[in-house]
């Protein structure tokens, strides 16, 4: 099976195929739109991405390995993983993720998810996930070198890494009194105080351990 744009030929993916069966959505259904629809960069991670998984199905064995990514001045924030099958999959060998802090109380226009997309289409697989069970955003697969061009762009929106590690996690604030009538106080400025007072604490911790603060306004 040839991909028209890039003439690359698709991994066939059987075991992956079953998956996308039944009447839930399927995750597969979504790498495949980015591996069928998104930019040539992002086809060809996808492509690899899907062969992997489905090499991994095969031989009931994850194959991916960490190590150790950050951006200038951080010690977190990036989920390094690295393939140990790279010459079989080679376009998504190094599949990392940012993960990035939401806005208070998830509060976007769609400008920002379209300045986001553009983000990671261009330095990135065009894989987003919103949002992790930590809060993130989270940025799926980028290379080593693009990590941080990744990151000064979104910096750029206004946006910071989260925490990752033994270190202050990301923090996260429901809709509350924008929407809900059962908000009790401003979630939004809480959330936004206290990470800014113990911001050093995600990017450079002073303690081994990791904590979190969430906000729900009932
Ligand atoms: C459809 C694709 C994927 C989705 C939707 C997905 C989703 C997620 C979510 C929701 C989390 C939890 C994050 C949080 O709570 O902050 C997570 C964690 C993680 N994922 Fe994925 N993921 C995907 C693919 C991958 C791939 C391909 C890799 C490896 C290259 C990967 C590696 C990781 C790692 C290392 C973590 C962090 C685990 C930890 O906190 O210790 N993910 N993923
Ligand atoms: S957590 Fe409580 S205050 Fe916040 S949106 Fe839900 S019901 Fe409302």
């Amino acid at each position: 099976m040839k991909d028209d744009q890039t003439g690359t030929s698709k991994h066939e993916t059987p075991m992956l195929d079953e998956l996308e069966g039944g009447k839930w959505p399927s995750f597969v259904t979504g790498l495949k739109r980015l591996r069928d629809e998104g930019t040539d960069s992002n086809r060809a991670i996808m492509n690899d991405l899907l062969g992997q998984l489905e090499h991994s199905y095969e031989e009931k064995l994850g194959f991916w390995k960490g190590g150790a990514i950050s951006v200038l001045g951080y010690g977190g924030g990036v989920i390094p993983r690295f393939s140990e099958v790279a010459a079989k999959y080679p376009a998504s060998k190094e599949f990392h993720t940012l993960r990035v802090m939401p806005p208070a109380g998830f509060h976007y226009s769609t400008d920002l998810l379209r300045s986001m997309a553009d983000i990671w289409e261009e330095h990135g697989s065009g894989l987003i996930a919103f949002h992790g069970q930590s809060g993130d955003i989270m940025f799926q697969g980028c290379a080593s070198d693009k990590v941080q061009p990744a990151f000064d762009a979104l910096n750029e929106l206004g946006f910071d890494l989260g925490g990752a590690g033994p270190a202050l996690r990301t923090a996260m604030s429901c809709v509350g009194h924008a929407r809900c009538e059962q908000s009790c106080y401003d979630e939004v400025r809480a959330h936004r105080t206290m990470i800014n007072a113990f911001l050093d604490e995600m990017h450079r911790p002073s303690l081994p351990y990791k904590f979190k603060f969430k906000f729900s306004g009932c």
